[in-house]
């Protein structure tokens, strides 16, 4: 079968593949691009091991064909720490134990993510909510959902103080 060319970017970067028309958006980060964060747990969409951001919306990269990448843009866990400084999400989830094995840390670091970039203050049934898609086999959910209040807080602190900082700017 001929190799479908696709152009898109993922975490901020230009990038470019040939993927089989049958290959997932899983497959193509995983396979080809070397990006390993997102998870294969079950293939069929109900794990959220696999998810990232494609223009903005949270989805399962298993229920996604590479071609469809074609002029989109991708957000992985491998983007979320700003170089060596981790994201609060990652600090927290490192603080609070909130992983095990760690098959699904990746997929709920990005539903997490997806919920604070649109919520910072979210309530424990919110952040219940919008993690309901991702399953995890080994630390009861209790220790996730702390770690994400906790980031949710910091992420409000780094809001204040970069509207502070536009604030003097202006001044
Ligand atoms: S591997 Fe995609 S939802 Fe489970
Ligand atoms: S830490 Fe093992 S499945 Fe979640």
């Amino acid at each position: 079968m001929k190799g479908i060319p696709v152009s898109t970017t993922v975490n901020g970067d230009d990038v470019e593949f040939v993927c089989d028309g049958r290959e997932t958006l899983l497959d193509v980060l995983r396979n080809h691009l070397g990006l390993i964060g997102a998870k294969e747990g079950c293939g069929t969409g109900d794990c959220g091991a696999c998810s990232v951001m494609l223009d903005g919306q949270l989805v399962c990269s298993c229920l996604v064909l590479g071609a469809e990448a074609e002029g989109r843009e991708i957000e992985t866990v491998e983007g979320m720490a700003d170089g060596e400084k981790l994201h609060p999400l990652q600090q927290r989830f490192l603080e609070h134990a909130a992983l095990q094995c760690g098959i699904c840390t990746p997929g709920f670091l990005i539903a997490a993510k997806a919920l604070l970039d649109h919520n910072s203050s979210p309530s424990e049934s919110e952040i219940r909510y919008a993690l309901a898609g991702n399953l995890c086999r080994c630390t009861g959910y209790d220790k996730i959902v702390r770690a994400v209040r906790a980031a949710a807080g910091d992420v409000r602190r780094q809001q204040k103080a970069r509207a502070r900082r536009k604030a003097a700017a202006q001044n």
